[in-house]
């Protein structure tokens, strides 16, 4: 299988529009050495010219395409590489490039568990409002553990598992979380055997969860935030990561702790990077301390075989 890395950023995207924090003002004024980097989402293919599985609609969805040539064949008058699309979750960085697909000449298949389908007709009906576009064939995603594939895929397989993190701030039930709002994703390569771990929101660390990314040969999960935190001491929220659905990567019970324990060979990488972590400036010491860790940043563009 091969994956490309369309958008490896939080919400926000980095830098952020409005944001003048440390790494968005110097990446801007060339003062950072940082790359920038768009919203959350990646595409996944059997094969390197194989129509794929998006992995999340990101609002920069269109730019994405541009970069990425292979998602947008040239087979009819109207044509995409893109056969299905998969929800990690409802938020507005992982869904609303959905409108942005609204051109289809069928309905768009989309795989997302009914938590995340029920914000989308509800809270944020992006759903409904497709509708009256291309409408959405929509699949749903069971959180016990059975594998689904994508038609026009072949040969890789998918399977769900709920992790605890947040819905979105739209969503009727976003104090009172339900199984569903988040999930990880194992995808499998059924001839080679090869798997990869997809968490890019994943708030709480819990034994399946380590098992799943311990049974994988790379592990593509939350880079969000350094410090639990973060946002509270630049003064930009009053949340901490935990409370909506981060786990840091540093302190104690933090990703890095986590992925010391994986198996020696596992591909250890980190995505959905928000623009405030300093792990972004190829040159900080947090960044460092990955770098001896073996803990690769996910980049726009990068390409995985696991
Ligand atoms: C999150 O995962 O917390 C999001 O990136 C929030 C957002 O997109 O607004
Ligand atoms: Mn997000
Ligand atoms: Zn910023």
């Amino acid at each position: 299988m091969r994956i490309t890395v369309l958008g490896a950023s939080a919400g926000g995207g980095f830098p952020q529009w409005n944001c003048n924090c440390r790494n968005c003002a110097g990446l801007r004024a060339g003062t950072v050495r940082a790359k920038p980097r768009t919203q959350s989402s990646i595409f996944v293919q059997p094969d390197d010219s194989a129509d794929g599985v998006l992995f999340n609609a990101s609002p920069d969805i269109l730019e994405q395409i541009r970069a990425n040539p292979a998602l947008q064949p040239g087979r009819a008058l109207r044509d995409t590489a893109i056969a299905g699309v998969v929800l990690i979750d409802g938020q507005i960085d992982h869904a609303t490039g959905l409108f942005m697909l609204r051109e289809r000449g069928s309905a768009l298949p989309l795989w997302c568990t009914d938590a995340v389908a029920d914000d989308l007709t509800q809270g944020n009906p992006i759903l409904r409002v497709l509708g009256h576009f291309c409408g959405v064939q929509r699949h749903a995603i069971e959180l016990d553990g059975r594998a689904f594939s994508v038609p026009g895929v072949a040969g890789l397989s998918f399977r769900a598992m709920p992790l605890s993190s947040k819905a979105a701030p739209y969503s009727p039930h976003r104090d009172d979380p339900a199984p569903g709002d988040n999930i990880g994703v194992t995808i499998t390569d059924q001839r080679s055997g090869r798997s990869v771990f997809y968490a890019p929101g994943l708030g709480v660390m819990t034994p399946a969860v380590f098992d799943a990314m311990a049974s994988a040969d790379a592990v593509m999960v939350d880079g969000t935030f350094w410090t639990d935190d973060e946002m509270i001491a630049l003064g930009l929220s009053s949340k901490h990561a935990r409370e909506i659905g981060h786990l840091p990567q540093s302190g104690e019970g933090g990703m890095i702790e986590w992925m010391a324990k994986l198996p020696k060979h596992t591909r250890r990488l980190l995505i959905h990077i928000n623009n405030t972590n300093p792990i972004l400036d190829e040159d900080s010491e947090q960044r460092a301390v990955l770098t001896r860790a073996g803990i690769e940043l996910c980049e726009d563009g990068m390409r995985i075989k696991p």
